[in-house]
């Protein structure tokens, strides 16, 4: 498994591998996936085996209320590579990648069980519930991992 940055050329697998990843009320359109993805505050991993996509990260570096995070705006890891630690380390990267911010944060639907258990698993903690985040009846949980700024690099 090798892990690198976005380019250009990664988008439509990236796409393809959302709609595997996502139902609908959850996917991205094509055109705001290509934002998020090529945003200047966007740090994308993606891991390849044998040049085939097998998973990747995408946080944006954000200010809010005065601090530097990095948001999570998406996590997708291909079914044949679940459950083998690949999430782990695109988050690990994702991290690495977060230079000078204080905590990461993200957005999970509150039923989305094996995220949940993942992320947890990884350390973040929840914060607080943001009701129809994802539309009306679908509320997500707010979770927070504290980062050390002088450790990203
Ligand atoms: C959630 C997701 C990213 C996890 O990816 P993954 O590569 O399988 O995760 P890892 O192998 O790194 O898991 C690390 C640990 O997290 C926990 N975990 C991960 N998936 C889990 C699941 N389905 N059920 C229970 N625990 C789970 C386990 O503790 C696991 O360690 P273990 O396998 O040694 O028990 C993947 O299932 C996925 O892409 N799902 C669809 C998209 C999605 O929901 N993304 C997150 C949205 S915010």
């Amino acid at each position: 498994m090798s892990f690198r940055s976005y380019a250009p050329g990664d988008f439509e697998a990236m796409f393809a591998l959302d709609e595997v990843c996502f139902t609908p009320e959850f996917r991205f359109s094509r055109s705001s996936m290509r934002r998020f993805a090529e945003a200047r505050r966007a740090r994308v991993v993606i891991a390849e085996a044998e040049g085939v996509l097998a998973g990747f990260v995408i946080v944006h570096l954000e200010k809010m209320g005065g601090t530097n995070v990095s948001y999570v705006v998406t996590l997708d890891v291909a079914p044949d590579w679940r459950r083998l630690g690949l999430a782990a380390r695109l988050m690990h990267e994702a991290e690495l990648a977060s230079t000078g911010c204080a905590a990461m944060l993200l957005h999970v639907f509150t039923g989305n069980e094996d995220a949940i258990r993942f992320y947890e698993r990884l350390g973040f903690e929840r914060s607080h519930t943001e009701e129809a985040f994802y539309g009306e009846g679908l509320d997500a949980f707010v979770y927070r991992k504290r980062l050390d700024p002088a450790q990203a690099s």
